[in-house]
């Protein structure tokens, strides 16, 4: 096993992901090491397996680095979604800054089944911050901890970050702080993403991009549910008549019951007016299955 994550750190060094200290070292099945996972967060690692117990041998990895690196291990299993050990080195309990292309972020292993960033939606920040410009009005829907629109906001946009927690969208006003924005001229909005985009076709408020990167299952506080194979095309419907002419969407979705195909069938179906659109694929540390969907579709 250490020689299949040599391997695969030696494949990670060959990348140019830029002014980034946090990917993903191990992919699974991508690095011949089915139901395991290392991402590398600025020094520190989190180790995810599918397993409910951690492998000796991945004990013995982490415990045998030399300097000694800080290794977490975190069961993946969304019906308990705990927060993740630590296995070896000296405990991070307060978050931490990570970079990723020049923009920084916290992270943090000990608040949750979740660190505070997607690893695997890093060419996506990048696409939104590229598109981004002075005047753009953006909305992150299931915005989680806001790291979309603190791309969107570094490139001169104007940014709306919707989630249901407020948590995290403090966590987004701290992201947003360290990279030098002042939350105070972004618009933060609590709730259900499905009311908000009703509310806003009612006030008459148009946004030039909008991120729809939703749960593959949800259910809101009214016990509504959301299933991305199901509610997808309803949830783009919404998302469009909240555009502005000449507009943008960016769809994604980990649902693994969607393939490429029929997720790029759903969201054209909803948008009929789309004179674009373009997948795109998932980063290349990302080697093993290609879970995560990405379409941008230009009105
Ligand atoms: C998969 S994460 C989104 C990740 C985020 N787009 C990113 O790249 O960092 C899901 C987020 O959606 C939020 N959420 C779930 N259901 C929601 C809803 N109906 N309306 C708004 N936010 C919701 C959760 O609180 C969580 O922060």
């Amino acid at each position: 096993m250490v020689g299949k994550i040599e391997a695969s750190e030696n494949i990670r060094s060959t990348l140019s992901l830029g002014d980034t200290n946090s990917f993903r070292l191990v992919d699974g099945i991508g690095d011949n090491l089915p139901g395991i996972y290392v991402d590398e967060f600025a020094g520190r690692r989190l180790i995810s397996t599918s397993f409910p117990e951690l492998l000796p041998e991945l004990r013995d990895w982490a415990s045998s680095l030399a300097p000694p690196v800080t290794t977490y291990w975190k069961r993946l299993d969304q019906r308990d979604r705990k927060s993740p050990d630590l296995i070896s080195g000296t405990p991070v309990e307060n978050s931490f800054e990570i970079s990723e292309q020049g923009v920084r972020y916290l992270v943090s292993f000990e608040s949750g089944y979740s660190q505070g960033i997607f690893l695997d939606q890093r060419n996506n920040r990048r696409r939104v911050r590229d598109r981004c410009q002075p005047g753009d009005t953006i909305l992150n829907t299931f915005a989680y901890t806001g790291a979309f629109s603190v791309c969107a906001a570094l490139a001169g946009a104007t940014t709306t970050t919707l989630d249901l927690s407020q948590p995290y969208l403090d966590w987004a006003r701290r992201n947003m702080e360290l990279n030098g924005i002042d939350p105070s001229s972004q618009y933060f909005c609590k709730g259900d993403t499905f009311h908000w985009l009703q509310r806003f076709v009612r006030q008459k408020r148009r946004f030039t991009g909008i991120i729809l990167d939703p749960p593959t299952f949800s259910r809101d506080q009214d016990g509504k549910v959301f299933q991305a194979e199901d509610h997808y095309g309803h949830l783009v419907s919404l998302a469009t008549a909240c555009l502005s002419p000449n507009g943008w969407l960016l769809c994604t979705t980990n649902c693994q019951c969607l393939s490429r195909t029929s997720f790029s069938r759903i969201v054209e179906a909803a948008i009929p007016s789309a004179s674009r659109t373009c997948q795109f694929p998932m980063p290349p540390d990302f080697t093993g299955d290609q879970y995560l969907k990405s379409i941008l579709v230009e009105i």
